[in-house]
């Protein structure tokens, strides 16, 4: 696979389609068996998870719904910085079983803010899932429950994540080249 240009950057391919879709594939399996008769509610982080929330949920065989909100976290006078709720949630979620689709945890501050806000909502459960997990790069404590792909705490681009809003339109993941 060559390698990709966006805006100033180069980065080099390093997740394949085929990578991606195998491991969407597993999440599936594993939710399908571990949320049987308990019509989970899939919950969608805006922008990034776009395409990881569709692959996946075209392979949920169990009652399940889908939705979405969009979350946009911008460093404020304070140290921890903010996250505000730029699209929220429209249906009820008490007593519901949520399971939050990520496309990246990095910080972890998004969802480590978010979580509580949720909480709120009195949900029956609330289990995170997540594509790529940036384990070194955490700083907000956060559990994740299924993890797709465990990467290094580098930049990546594709399959929904975007450099400087460029190149979601990738179906492979690409890595930033070190000089
Ligand atoms: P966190 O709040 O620091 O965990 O960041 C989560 C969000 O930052 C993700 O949902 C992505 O939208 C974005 N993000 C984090 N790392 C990357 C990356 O390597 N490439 C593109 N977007 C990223
Ligand atoms: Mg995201």
């Amino acid at each position: 696979m060559p390698s990709i240009k966006i805006l100033d950057k180069e980065f080099v391919p390093y997740l394949s389609e085929q990578t991606i879709q195998e491991k969407i594939a597993e999440l599936a399996i594993q939710l399908n068996k571990d949320y049987e008769g308990k019509k989970p509610l899939f919950l969608s982080i805006l922008n990034g998870s776009f395409l990881f929330t569709a692959d996946l949920f075209k392979q949920i065989t169990i009652e399940a719904e889908v939705s979405f909100i969009k979350l946009a976290s911008y460093k404020g006078t304070s140290s921890t910085g903010n996250v505000i709720t730029a699209i929220g949630l429209d249906i009820n979620v008490k007593d519901r079983h949520i399971v939050i689709l990520e496309d990246i945890i990095d910080t972890g501050k998004t969802l480590h803010h978010y979580l509580p806000q949720l909480a709120n909502m009195q949900p029956a459960s609330v289990k995170i899932a997540v594509l790529l997990n940036k384990k070194e790069a955490l700083q907000f404590p956060v559990d994740i429950d299924y993890s797709c792909i465990d990467i290094p705490n580098k930049f990546v681009v594709g399959y929904g994540l975007d450099y400087d809003g460029l190149g979601r339109n990738n179906k492979a993941i690409y890595q930033l080249k070190e000089d």
